[in-house]
């Protein structure tokens, strides 16, 4: 989950790096480095802690050179010190390599290695590479194609030579590359949100390439060495929507981002009349269809979320047993796959390692295979027949929220899509489609909010170490959501659970004053759930509640209500999130962290 950023063309180097990093550093932020071509050498800068300790050195110590390339890291083999930074470089010091991943084969390398008395430097997997490309010979680009088939696991790696001070080559075996296609200049990223602000041509690199990047061209092979054409893509983001507009934090900025997010992935696959749903684009065969007879829905932290309520939708609204399975649990379990299967990856930045893995063992097993995420040209956007694209844009808080959002309502459209493929559409069609087109506005409600209507719930959840988030139904998967904002970005500990459960054991955890947060929005159960509600304010737990403002039931028993608009059964997991995502941001700025870059944390899971 590093980022990396490469730059050959006219300018200056070293501010484009420390900007393309600085746009990165949601990816990871535990030490930082850089490595600058000069005439006939490499100079190399590397930092622990935060990029902005890398800054302070390059202003200590300039370095200048119009090519280079620059890491921000999230550590896997080695603490995150100045040594096992990267850049990374081989004996000579000719040869320097940043790496987002993991090497499988670390420890026989690194043997093989210290037994051939090369002196290593590192605890990395990342010096092993540049360690490799500098026994080989020639340029550098033929030199990663010998070196290719030593490298077992995930890696995208961006190198470059003291002997080619004009040239980056980078090489990628599942996390994403991207080169940006520039004037006169070319750059490689992590990803997108690196380089918008100076291109928006775009050529991603398939897994196994190779792309030789100099100022006044781009040079892809394959592993074979045989030469690759693709021409550049154009993104329809723009830099702006990288940038906090004026929010103290992304996290925050893109909450408020919600209701056009919601709104813009709800169009995009309404049909011209807007009262039916258009999904010709996805890539389903109508013989593929109507094969179909379960759905399996894999995915990770927020976005498993988003599936525990799709199962619900699903299996109303199309009749399909749907399973939801922790990708990473998927993976390594027999699904039964068969060709009667639909499994969808559903993944915000489509880089995930464990939703990819799931998803490509789905595909070699016949089932369909579809993705619900994120990020156009992302891997499992390359990986899936079938493809849905959520129109949240760049989401860079590391805590996901409005991509969260857009994968409740594009799974929604999607059940209604099938429902309508197996005949089975009826007046709840257009109620719940009339009812997509209103949610923005509901959302929008709930964000006007007064703010000062969570000072309550966030001073007992910032004072308390521990707290249970309750929810029945459609809505416990968002008290699951809800759970895993706070403990996220918070680093207080939460527990989201089946109110049902509670008899079962949590409810020895309460005490006086201890923090419940229900989910209490007007779903068949909800009486149940104040049921429940009754009992742990009997031993003396503190209630906060999420419901409609007229919900007089749950009024008597919380201390604090946050209101949200009544919308259809089905909608209310989207908007119930809503204030959940807030009370966690305001716990978070309550207690000084970093919110937008919690500890120990990154955007985006890129290795097992
Ligand atoms: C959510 O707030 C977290 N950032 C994390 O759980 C995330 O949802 C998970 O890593 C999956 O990421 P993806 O949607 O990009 O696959």
């Amino acid at each position: 989950m590093c980022g990396i950023i490469g730059y050959v063309g006219s300018d200056e180097v070293v501010p484009v790096i420390l900007d393309g990093l600085r746009r990165l550093e949601y990816r990871g932020y535990d030490s930082a480095g850089m490595a600058v071509l000069g005439a006939d050498s490499i100079q190399i800068l590397r930092a622990e802690g935060k990029l902005r300790n890398l800054e302070q050195l390059a202003y200590q110590r300039p370095l200048h050179g119009t090519t280079g390339v620059g890491h921000t890291r999230w550590a896997t083999h080695g603490a995150p010190t100045q040594a096992n930074a990267h850049p990374q470089v081989d004996a000579s010091g000719g040869i320097a390599v940043v790496h987002n991943g993991i090497l499988e084969n670390y420890a026989p390398l690194r043997r093989e290695l210290l037994e051939d008395g090369v002196e290593l430097s590192s605890d990395t997997d990342t010096e092993l590479i540049a360690q490799l490309l500098g026994r080989e010979t020639g340029p550098l680009g033929e030199r990663v194609l010998k070196v290719l088939p030593r490298l077992v696991g995930q890696y995208a790696v961006v190198a470059v030579s003291r002997r080619e001070p004009g040239t980056v080559v980078a090489f990628r075996q599942g996390p994403p590359l991207v080169v940006g296609v520039g004037t006169a200049e070319n750059m490689v990223a992590s990803d997108v949100t690196a380089i918008l602000h100076r291109t928006r041509r775009v050529i991603y690199l398939e897994n196994g390439e190779v792309a030789v990047v100099r100022a006044d061209g781009v040079e892809l092979r394959d592993r074979s060495g045989a030469l690759v054409e693709r021409s550049p893509e154009t993104l329809d983001w723009d830099a702006g929507r990288v940038e906090k507009g004026g929010y103290r934090h992304f996290m925050l900025k893109e909450i408020f981002e919600q209701p056009d997010a919601i709104r813009n992935t709800v169009r995009a696959y309404l049909d011209s009349s807007r009262s039916g749903v258009n999904l010709d684009g996805l890539g389903f065969s109508g013989e593929q269809l109507a094969r179909l007879r379960r759905i399996h829905l894999v995915a990770c932290g927020t976005s498993w979320h988003a599936c525990l309520v799709a199962k619900f939708i699903l299996e109303e609204l199309t009749g399909l047993p749907t399973d939801v399975d922790y990708a990473s649990e998927y993976r390594y379990r027999e699904p039964l796959l068969g060709d009667d299967l639909l499994v969808i990856g559903v993944t915000q930045s489509g880089e995930t390692a464990d939703t990819l893995a799931a998803m490509e063992m789905a595909r070699e097993g016949g089932a369909l295979l579809a993705t619900v995420c994120n990020v156009r040209g992302s891997s499992s956007w390359r990986l899936a027949g079938a493809r849905m694209l959520t129109q949240a844009g760049p989401e860079i808080g590391v805590a996901s929220t409005k991509a969260f959002t857009t994968q409740l309502v594009a799974l929604i459209v999607l059940a209604l899509a099938l429902r309508s493929s197996r005949g089975l559409s009826d007046g709840l069609d257009r109620t719940l489609l009339t009812e997509l087109q209103r949610l923005p506005l509901a959302v929008e409600e709930i964000l006007h909010t007064d703010r000062a209507l969570y000072r309550l719930g966030t001073e007992m959840l910032a004072e308390a170490t521990d707290s249970l988030y309750l929810g029945r139904g459609i809505l416990y998967p968002i008290a699951l959501e809800g759970a895993l904002k706070l403990k996220e970005i918070s680093y207080r500990h939460a527990e989201g659970y089946p109110a049902g459960e509670m008899k079962h054991g949590p409810i020895a955890l309460v005490t006086e004053g201890f923090p419940v947060v229900a989910v209490a929005t007007a779903t068949a159960t909800r009486e149940k759930l104040l049921g429940n509600l009754m009992e742990v304010k009997a031993r003396g737990a503190a209630v906060l509640a999420v419901a409609e403002a007229d919900a007089d039931g749950v009024r008597q028993i919380a201390a604090l209500v946050l209101p949200v608009p009544a919308v259809h059964r089905l909608l209310q997991p989207v908007v119930a999130v809503v204030p959940l995502q807030l009370l966690a941001y305001n716990v978070a700025v309550e207690l000084g962290l970093d919110v937008d870059q919690p500890r120990n944390l990154a955007k985006s899971v890129t290795v097992e």
